[in-house]
This record gives structure tokens, sequence and C-alpha cells, in this order.
């Protein structure tokens, strides 16, 4: 998978060279390529933003870096008979990035991320982005952060490890919160006493039919009592 990100603060992504996203990069299984969209302002301070229209608080991100930008990242397919990209720009206004967003832009050939900072990006943008792939205004939650690299580097993330061969056992992740539609079970490991709290006793039988079946059932008091709004009205899980 290629993703691509625009940002004005390119060095947020760091991080993402480290761990099992860092390994699949360098296993070639995501071809991540992060630039500075002040490398589209070519006035003497590389101006990015300005006033909004209309008034009000606060600057709006310009509209030509971002086209200059997009056009390059893109505009011109990577192979000939490529898919259209998926254009991203995280925003508070967005639809709610969920497990099955991570699971649906994971089979995507080709991601742009458009990171947003100050009041937003100039509205013409999402209309001109259309042109070039399918855009999603996408929202980590209902809070508002500082711009998009954080909400980014979240989904790249929760997407890359979706990308077969990134994560070495693909066991875990059938395990994991949210992939049944349920929170995950809770987990324990040596030693079986610690500072008096003991493991639960099941867990010790060996008996792996009645361990599955009292796994499930924690799942179910876990959800029912953290997240009741993931279960459906007859309890079953809906993905
Ligand atoms: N940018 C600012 N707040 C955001 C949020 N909650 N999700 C995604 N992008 C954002």
């Amino acid at each position: 998978m290629r993703i691509d990100v625009l940002s004005i603060f390119p060095s947020y992504f760091d991080g993402l060279t480290l761990s099992l996203l860092g390994k699949a990069q360098d296993a070639g299984l995501i071809d991540l390529r992060v630039r500075d969209l002040r490398d589209w302002a070519f006035d003497r301070h590389r101006t990015v933003d300005d006033t909004p229209y209309g008034g009000g608080a606060g600057m709006v991100m310009k509209p030509e870096p971002w086209g200059l930008a997009l056009d390059e990242v893109a505009g011109s397919a990577p192979a000939p008979d490529a898919e259209r990209p998926t254009i991203i720009f995280p925003s508070p206004a967005g639809e709610v990035f969920t497990q099955k967003t991570a699971r649906q832009l994971a089979t995507r050939e080709h991601l742009v991320f458009g990171c947003g900072r100050y009041e937003g990006i100039d509205e013409r943008v999402f209309e001109y982005a259309a042109d070039l792939g399918e855009v999603r205004l996408i929202s980590l939650g209902d809070y508002v952060l500082n711009g998009g690299e954080v909400a980014t580097m979240a989904m790249i993330e929760a997407i890359g490890r979706l990308i077969p061969g990134v994560v070495g056992n693909p066991e875990s992740l059938v395990e994991e919160s949210h992939e049944d539609g349920l929170l995950e079970y809770p987990s324990y490991t040596k030693p079986a006493s610690w500072r008096e709290r003991a493991v639960p006793e099941i867990l010790l039988s060996g008996n792996h039919g009645a361990i599955a079946a009292w796994r499930r059932e924690q799942q179910l008091v876990r959800t029912r009592a953290r997240r009741p709004d993931l279960l459906a009205d007859d309890e079953a899980p809906s993905r």
C-alpha cells in the first residue's frame, strides 16, 4: 500500500518508523511518503494560511498549496491500471473512524492524508480533491485536536496493522477489541498470584471449552458495563 501524507509538520510522523509499522516499511509492505505542504507554497514566507472570508476567528488554509500538492501526490496514478486514491482529510466534522473504517481502508492501494491546521482548509479543496479520488472526511472522535496529524497517525496505525504480513501472528488480530463487535476479554500472565491477587482459576484449568465460554462472558460483561452502545438489542454483537 502506498500512503502519502501532506502536513506542515512532517516530523510528527517520525514515530511511524518505529516498531511494526517501521518494519512493514522496511519490508516494502507500506510505502509511506510524508511531504511538507510548504513545499508547494512559493512566497517568501511559504504561506499556507489566510484570514477567512466573511470574518471569524482564526486562519484558513489557502487552496493553492493544497491544489498543487494533491496534483503531485494524487494526480498521477502510480501504475496505469491502478485504482484512484482515497483522499482522507481528518476533521472533527467528519464521519467517525471505527475498526470497520480501518478494515475498508486497509484494502485500498493508495491512501492520501491531508492534515489541516488552524480553522480548517478552504472548502474548495475538498471539491477539487473529489476529481482526483474518493474523498473522505474522517474524525477520530467527538473532541477537537490542534490539527490532523495525530488523527492521521492513529488511522495509519489502525489501518497498517490490518495489511497482510504487518502483524506477525494474524490470529492476534482476530481476538481484539472491536473485531467481533465486543470489547476484548481480560488477559493474565505469570505469576499465578501477584500481590495477593490470583489469576481466575478457570484459566489454569486446562479446560479449553470452559475457558472460551468464560472469555465470551467476560467480553459481554465488559461491553455492557463500558460500551453498552456496542450491543444490539438482543446483545448479539453487530459489526
Ligand atoms: N482535527 C481536529 N480534531 C480532529 C478530530 N477529532 N479528528 C480528526 N481530525 C481532527
